[in-house]
């Protein structure tokens, strides 16, 4: 099953083209199941629906866990890595690991949690964030974790769209220098959500908080009291497994639901094959548990493959820009996955701080969560690979799972900027607007995907027709990505970004409409319209244009001041402007829409080529708007 050599990913690659079901099925023999399955596979990309190893029972925390327990129990599982290097790092066995997500399980189940209940998990990167996670799998659960920089009103929404009957949190949450508020956020978020029942809280920072009576209870109590074994539930391979929200082009974010089977099944796969795991390999993903890089390459594919995971609770400028290559010298980390927002960051902070540690322990450099510009590739290949650590370049997105298009480190080629080619399994297509699959070299379209593959999503919480609308409507037939791509003269394929109304910061998805609509609950905002626009560190970065009532009282800079807390409020931090136009106008067709590619031209400082703007109901907004942004 392991691909080793080059000639190994073509056999597999072809077998898993033209005999996919026989080729995902000898992968699935090597999980261990209850009952094995009736079907390989059935499906339709028309009437959007997938079924893999449907049958199947089984429950992915055994094989989490409970398997290496024979052969590996004394191993260490999960390395934690506190936010201040003062402070003491715990590790876990994989046989420690097993009885803290069975005691957590069993506090779950005297909560009245029971298969497919939803639990919602709100922490900072501490081990009981992991273990949170897999103690809702050894029950059946299905956990959707929200990352904790959003806002009480994102958080309310994502707990009231999946209903979910508890809400796991903490205190406060270190990061950096600073602490925050966890359960303040918390509280304010439960005013608004009458599915929950109860909201387990760990003690992390020792912050002052209040306990309502009859619904927050502490974690640690709970745990003392229940016992270090729970027997796994058993479930189907088409149970449900994780709800992750994720912004689209429109509306708010929606809620991607994963199976069990399938997920677990190309996790695994994906996960050995791209990093060429060893048996010794320290591995560590800096990515937050919030996101699906987290729960995929922290949590389940490492430890399916019975490896040892890395986490960290905090920032990578924290005590100083020194702080992830003293994490790597500590732990001897031989397999480092970051993304490329961090990696400009540091490249700027300069090499001292590099320098001062041993990374000779690395041999496997990741990427992830946004296209890597030849600069980052080149400082990350030469300062922290020392010129002969392959960097693998993993494209993939929230709705796939798990990586799809990347080399695998040191078996298939690496090339700058490009994510390479498709894993076994994946069958990638380049599209024109007519839906035309693009055929040959050294072309461009739409990247789509037209066949399943094990970890596809299954459908978007609470309303299939929008995942069908979404991902299944632009191009029948096929799953559309929303990204970009070219297939360069090699048959390589380099992502170019998103092509829908999605913009990426720092590796973050943000759904204009999302922003727009938080930007216009401020009372003075009469319209918005926001596009992304290149940025340094963050890849993009986020512009509004902002009409505001002319009989406001308040100054430009008030009123900037203003929007940036109401994005605040009602996303979080992240999805913050860069940058606020205050403008009288907004450029829109005579039907009413926003021509944004003009916005996007003058956000990017380049009005040289405005296209065709005749169409325009007031063409004269345009140079208003120019002028505004001092071009
Ligand atoms: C982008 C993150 C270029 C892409 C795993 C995709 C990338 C979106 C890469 C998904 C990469 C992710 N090169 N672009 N290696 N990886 N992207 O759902 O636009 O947070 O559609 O999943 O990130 O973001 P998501």
């Amino acid at each position: 099953m392991r691909i080793r050599t080059l000639e190994d990913y073509t056999t597999a690659y072809r077998k898993s083209v033209e005999t996919p079901e026989r080729f995902w099925e000898e992968v699935a023999e090597t999980f261990s199941w209850h009952k094995k399955w009736d079907t390989v596979l059935d499906y339709s990309f028309e009437d959007y629906s997938v079924k893999w190893f449907e049958g199947a029972k089984f429950n992915i925390t055994e094989n989490c866990l409970d398997r290496h327990l024979l052969t590996q129990g004394d191993k260490k599982a999960l390395i934690w890595e506190p936010n201040s290097p003062e402070e003491e790092a715990i590790e876990f066995t994989y046989k420690q690991l097993h009885e803290k997500v069975c005691q957590f399980a069993n506090v779950l189940k005297s909560n009245g949690i029971e298969k497919g209940d939803r639990v919602v998990l709100y922490m900072p990167m501490i081990p009981e964030l992991a273990i949170g996670v897999l103690a809702c799998a050894r029950l059946g659960a299905v956990h959707s974790v929200v990352f904790a920089g959003f806002s009480s009103s994102a958080l309310a929404d994502r707990i009231n769209d999946a209903q979910a009957k508890i809400v796991l949190s903490s205190d406060g949450n270190f990061r950096g220098k600073r602490i925050f508020d966890v359960k303040k956020v918390v509280d304010e978020a439960l005013e608004n959500c009458p599915s929950i029942e109860k909201q387990i809280v760990l003690k992390r920072t020792n912050s002052e908080v209040t306990m309502k009576e009859g619904r927050d209870i502490w974690w640690n109590e709970e745990a003392k009291k229940a016992d270090t074994f729970c027997p796994a539930t058993i479930i189907d391979a088409e149970d449900p497994l994780f709800i992750l929200y994720t912004s689209g082009s429109t509306g708010k974010p929606k809620g991607v639901v994963h199976h069990a089977g399938g997920y677990m099944v190309y996790t695994k796969y994906s996960f050995e094959n791209v990093f060429q795991l060893r048996d010794d390999d320290v591995y560590w993903c800096t990515a937050d548990i919030g996101w699906i890089t987290g729960h995929s390459y922290i949590v389940y594919a490492p430890l399916l493959a019975g490896s040892t995971t890395l986490m960290f609770e905090g920032v990578p400028t924290f005590p100083d820009a020194g702080r992830f290559w003293e994490v790597v010298d500590k732990y001897k980390v031989s397999i480092f996955y970051t993304a490329p927002t961090a990696i400009r960051a540091l490249q700027a902070k300069g090499l001292e701080f590099v320098n001062k540690y041993d990374l000779s322990s690395i041999r496997v450099l990741g990427t992830v969560g946004e296209p890597i510009n030849e600069e980052a590739w080149d400082w990350y290949h030469q300062h922290i690979g020392k010129g002969n650590c392959p960097i693998v370049d993993t494209w993939w997105q929230t709705e796939t799972g798990g990586i799809m298009i990347s080399n695998m480190a040191g078996v298939t080629p690496n090339k700058a900027t490009f994510a390479t080619l498709p894993l076994p399994g994946i069958q990638p297509v380049l599209l024109d607007a007519e839906g035309n699959e693009i055929e040959g070299n050294n072309v461009e379209g739409n990247l789509c995907i037209k066949y399943p593959w094990p970890s596809i999503l299954r459908t978007t919480y609470g309303d299939h027709e929008r995942c069908k609308q979404a991902y299944f409507s632009t191009y029948r037939g096929y799953y559309f990505t929303g990204d970009g791509c070219k297939r360069d003269h090699d048959g390589m394929y380099r992502i170019l970004g998103r092509v829908d109304d999605v913009i990426n910061v720092s590796g973050h998805r943000m759904g204009t409409a999302e922003v727009e609509d938080a930007i216009n609950q401020h009372e003075d905002v009469i319209e918005s319209a926001i596009v992304g626009y290149p940025h340094e560190i963050k890849g993009q970065g986020i512009y509004a244009f902002v009409i505001c009532d002319e009989n406001s009282t308040k100054s430009k800079e008030e009123l900037q001041k203003e929007i940036l807390q109401t994005v605040s409020q009602h996303i979080g931090a992240i999805a913050k402007p860069e940058k606020i136009q205050i403008v009288s106008g907004l450029p829109k067709t005579r039907s009413g829409k926003i021509m944004r590619r003009i916005l996007r031209k003058i956000a990017e400082g380049d009005v040289s080529n405005l296209g065709d703007t005749s169409t325009l109901l007031d063409p004269e907004v345009v140079n208003e708007i120019k002028e505004g942004a001092g071009l």
